[in-house]
């Protein structure tokens, strides 16, 4: 190189890859069920799930769905953790939830819960004596927040807008489902955890009522995780799948799950 340009050739900068928050992080996390003689165990050597993913979780009936979505919930104590941690923005601390469950600090795992995470159980789980509207804005009264518009938004988006009125029992099934969606999401979580939403709709239903919450859990920014039957649309959709491997002991005396990702 002529001497002289040894200080005009610039170095290329150093490329920075800006990868978004993980929501969660787990390490050899292990849950073990047993009842009877009947035992299963659920395995979760590495998984990552970022701000904003969607991601899906497909398995058969009894493989573990529900147990692994009730630990990302904070509903069900790991049987054992090489890491388990939590960061539900990056304007917040992480929380080392193994370090919570440990020293029994379950006041701070609800309140987590309440602030951060939206819930779609399978069967719904409304309140009977309470409105479609009052259902929707139920988990927004808890944390004790102002009237924004957030729950007209979303009976709106989940064409809903007019069964506000209307007791849980007047409602379709798919109604009813597309009320628990939006009762998930009217404190605006990070994270929405949805199991099984759709199970008891037909396959058109279904697909419409996924694309609705996903499209609004979208606009929300909320990261969604959510167990499904609906192999077809998951693709359709762009979710990203867990990988998920279950066998059985020979005697069948034992089942156990691995899932990474
Ligand atoms: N409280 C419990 N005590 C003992 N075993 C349990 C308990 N709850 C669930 N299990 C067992 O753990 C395994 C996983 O159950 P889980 O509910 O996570 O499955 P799933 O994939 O959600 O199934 P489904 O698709 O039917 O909802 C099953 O074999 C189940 O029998
Ligand atoms: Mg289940």
């Amino acid at each position: 190189m002529l001497p002289g340009l040894a200080g005009v050739i610039k170095k290329p900068d150093a490329v920075t890859e800006i990868r978004p928050t993980a929501v969660y992080l787990m390490h050899d996390v292990i849950k073990v069920r047993e009842a009877k003689g009947v035992a299963f165990q659920l395995r979760v050597p590495s998984l990552r799930i970022d701000q904003g993913e969607q991601i899906a979780l497909i398995g058969e009936s009894g493989s573990g769905k529900s147990t692994l979505l009730d630990m990302l919930a904070f509903i069900l104590q790991p049987s054992a953790a090489g890491a388990f941690r939590f960061r539900p923005g990056e304007d917040e601390y992480p929380v080392d939830v193994e370090d919570c469950w440990q020293n029994k600090k379950l006041n701070r795992l609800g309140d987590l819960r309440k602030r951060h995470i939206g819930y779609v159980m399978q069967t719904g789980g409304l309140l009977p004596y309470l409105t479609v509207s009052q259902n929707i804005g139920l988990s927004r009264n808890v944390l004790g927040l102002k009237r924004d518009g957030t729950v007209g938004h979303l009976a709106e988006a989940l064409r809903i807008n007019n069964q506000l009125k209307k007791l849980p029992a007047d409602l379709s099934t798919g109604e009813r489902q597309r009320v628990a969606i939006a009762r998930a999401l009217a404190h605006r979580p990070a994270i929405v955890i949805a199991d099984e939403p759709t199970a008891s709709l037909d396959p058109y239903a279904a697909e419409n009522v996924m694309s609705l919450f996903l499209t609004v859990a979208k606009e929300f920014n909320s990261t969604v995780i959510l167990a499904t039957h609906a192999w077809r649309h998951v693709r359709e959709l762009g979710l990203r799948r867990l990988s998920h491997r279950t066998t059985h002991s020979q005697d069948s005396s034992l089942t156990e799950t691995v899932v990474n990702g």
